[in-house]
């Protein structure tokens, strides 16, 4: 952590929400005492829903802790495809949509169970005719299709390890990924839909193969039917997947590889404080239990619900609500793969009637956005078929939260605001709909089976009032370390104040009845519409420009994003601080990293503001950014390169 956290905890919420009694009384969870059971023995309590999934073979023990390592389920065999896919085809199931997909143009999928099931064996014996085996790492830098659920379930399937990138990403962002964990197959497509224009990801993923010597294959889905986008193939390296579908190798039968709970089940990359992205690696037996019971309790997931969550598969949400969690209840999930807005600003509610979703699943940046363009889009259309919503990825504002409950729940249905992380895997602070009284802005208490706190910086206890958020026991989908980095894993989250204490990085604030509400980042790690970025990350992005000689990133308050990436600049020499060079530098980091990193604001200046030490003063830079009176500045080496800053940045941003 730089400095001291700015915390925005002075909002009293009086407003409170009591679950309905008809909701309550069909409610997957409607008894209370689940929480005192679970405390009294967590480990007891994980094992009973550890049971509710099929396994190959018992685990032996279900705990051990050697800190930093923590181990569930061991010597328990599992594969999670098996859960999402073949003991669902047993029964009715069988022939019950598993996924329904629609395309941003339109067009709509449906894949039954089994229909899933024989692409999922399909797909998992083409990938060992390329020479995958278990163990191995494989890359998927795919848009919002079926193909990406089925690649990630087909390397499951064998014990391959999936690493899912973003399709927002950059050719680098994607390349550094690929290194870090050496995949040896990469999974793209010729392009996806996104707000009307094609992302053209099979050429990013050749800009980014230049630099990746572990990839010997590259495997390419074509988007729509008739010709594919303009892309290249390369003979050899490069297959159409719709080919090596309909060859030899594609045999339907591919039973699922018996896996050691502890197996990697897959990497996801997610930005830290300082230098590159680091793989959160999760684990197959604790990570599918607890995706599993969560999915269950908050989504309150029946046999007939419809089922949508809009994130991405290139996220950890997407992974655990979008994939694995949702099959493995028997669910039928929604998919869609393009924007909110796209032809209109009522895609959603669209989509919502036409499919008759039950329950919806979104950021609130996402809800911030329909805010603005109006409650006459939802007014529109039909949503009574909605009866549960969620939010993650970010504190909701109450505003934006009385708006979802009004304009899109129709005052009817429960919210559940769901905090968690990549690393954490799954829910781990939510209101159970049938249970919790819901407060706007208030994620609630811990679910059962996770023990949470508030500390201070010392780590005494803080009862009642804000602190920093703490978990102070491992839980069965908690990350096992960052990929070929243990050092790292254990200073980021096992060391702020004891070895057994998880610091996840966020503030949190308690009230008199034990709510959390969650009030950001407390590091250098900026939210921005739900997205994690490194302000390292794009420090070291804009300092990669020739005529940079120094940057510093801060975020300030937005709107509709949450917040907004403002970056301070000293340039090289002579260099020009023209609008043609500013356009050119925010550029530049959108190609670096992705256009979701891209500076909302650059502010060229002479000096940045370091305390004798050399150490930047971020704290002063986002109070310039954010228009506030500028704190202590007696530490400054320089104090007049504060004052010319703000001028500077007033002239040009208006405060
Ligand atoms: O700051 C918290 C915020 O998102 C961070 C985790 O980001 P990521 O790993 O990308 O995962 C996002 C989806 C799980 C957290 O450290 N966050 C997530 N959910 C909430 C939240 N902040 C407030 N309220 C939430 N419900």
């Amino acid at each position: 952590m730089t400095d001291a956290p700015v915390f925005d905890d002075l909002l009293v919420e009086d407003r409170e929400f009591p679950p309905d009694p008809v909701f309550a009384a069909q409610a997957n969870v409607r008894d209370p005492a689940i929480y005192a059971r679970a405390r009294a023995n967590p480990v007891a309590f994980w094992e009973e829903q550890a049971r509710e999934l099929e396994w190959f073979a018992p685990w032996s023990r279900a705990f051990e802790w050697t800190p930093p390592h923590c181990r569930w389920f061991l010597g328990g065999k599992i594969n999670i495809t098996h859960n999402c896919l073949d003991r669902h085809l047993a029964g009715p199931r069988r022939n019950k949509a598993a996924l329904i997909w629609e395309g941003e143009p339109g067009g709509v999928r449906t894949m039954t169970y089994l229909q899933l099931h024989r692409e999922v064996c399909k797909f998992a014996n083409v990938l060992r005719s390329l020479g995958v085996v278990r163990g191995d790492r494989v890359a998927i830098y795919l848009p919002m299709v079926p193909e990406a659920a089925v690649a990630m379930l087909a390397c499951a399937r064998i014990g391959a390890i999936h690493s899912v990138v973003f399709g927002g990403f950059s050719a680098e962002s994607l390349s550094d990924r690929i290194n870090d964990s050496e995949c040896k197959v990469v999974i793209t497509a010729d392009g996806g839909w996104r707000r009307g224009t094609i992302v053209p990801l099979k050429s990013e993923t050749d800009k980014a193969l230049e630099s990746c010597p572990s990839v010997n294959h590259v495997i390419v889905v074509k988007r729509s039917p008739g010709e594919p986008f303009p892309c290249q193939i390369r003979e050899g390296r490069d297959h159409w997947y719709h080919r090596l579908m309909e060859g030899p190798a594609a045999r339907a039968k591919c039973p699922a590889e018996p896996m050691d709970a502890e197996d990697v089940l897959y990497i996801l990359y997610t930005s830290g404080t300082t230098g590159k992205p680091k793989g959160i690696v999760h684990t197959t037996g604790g990570y599918a239990v607890s995706v599993h019971a969560t999915t269950k309790w908050v989504f309150d997931i029946k046999e007939d619900d419809i089922y949508w969550c809009s994130a991405d598969v290139g996220w950890v949400t997407g992974h655990s609500y979008v994939v694995y969690g949702p099959l493995m209840c028997g669910a039928t999930v929604l998919m869609y793969e393009g924007a909110p807005n796209h032809p209109g600003n009522d895609r959603f509610w669209q989509i919502i009637d036409d499919h008759r979703v039950t329950i919806f699943y979104t950021a609130p940046t996402a809800i911030r956005a329909f805010m603005k363009w109006g409650h006459q889009h939802p007014a529109k259309h039909d949503l009574s078929s909605l009866r549960l919503l969620g939010t993650v990825g970010e504190p909701i504002n109450p505003e934006a939260w009385m708006w979802y409950h009004e304009h899109i729940g129709r005052g009817r249905c429960p919210i559940v605001d769901t905090w968690w992380q990549t690393e954490t895997g799954a829910i781990m602070i939510s209101g159970l709909p049938g249970l919790t009284t819901m407060k706007p802005g208030h994620a609630g208490v811990p679910i059962p089976g996770i023990e949470a706190t508030v500390l201070d910086e010392q780590g005494n206890e803080v009862k009642e009032g804000s602190g920093l958020l703490a978990i102070t026991h491992p839980w069965p989908s908690m990350l096992r370390t960052i990929w070929g980095d243990d050092e790292r894993f254990v200073k980021t989250y096992l060391s702020k104040w004891d070895a057994k204490t998880y610091f996840p990085g966020d503030g949190a604030k308690r009230d008199d009845r034990g709510n959390f509400m969650i009030l950001g980042r407390v590091d250098d790690v900026l939210n921005v519409a739900g997205h994690r970025i490194g302000t390292m990350e794009v420090e070291s992005a804009l300092v990669d420009h020739e005529l940079v000689a120094e940057a510093a990133v801060v975020g300030r308050r937005h709107d509709i994003k949450g917040q907004a990436i403002v970056a301070f600049v000293t340039l090289k020499g002579r260099a020009k601080m023209t609008d043609s060079l500013r356009d050119d530098l925010k550029q530049h980091v959108a190609t670096k990293i992705g256009a979701i990193a891209r500076p909302e604001d650059i502010i060229f200046t002479a000096d940045l503001p370091k305390t004798r030490s050399g150490k930047i003063m971020r704290r002063l830079l986002r109070d310039i950014a954010e228009g506030r009176a500028l704190g202590d500045t007696t530490t400054l080496a320089d104090a007049s390169v504060v004052e010319a800053l703000r001028e500077s940045y007033e002239e040009k941003y208006g405060g």
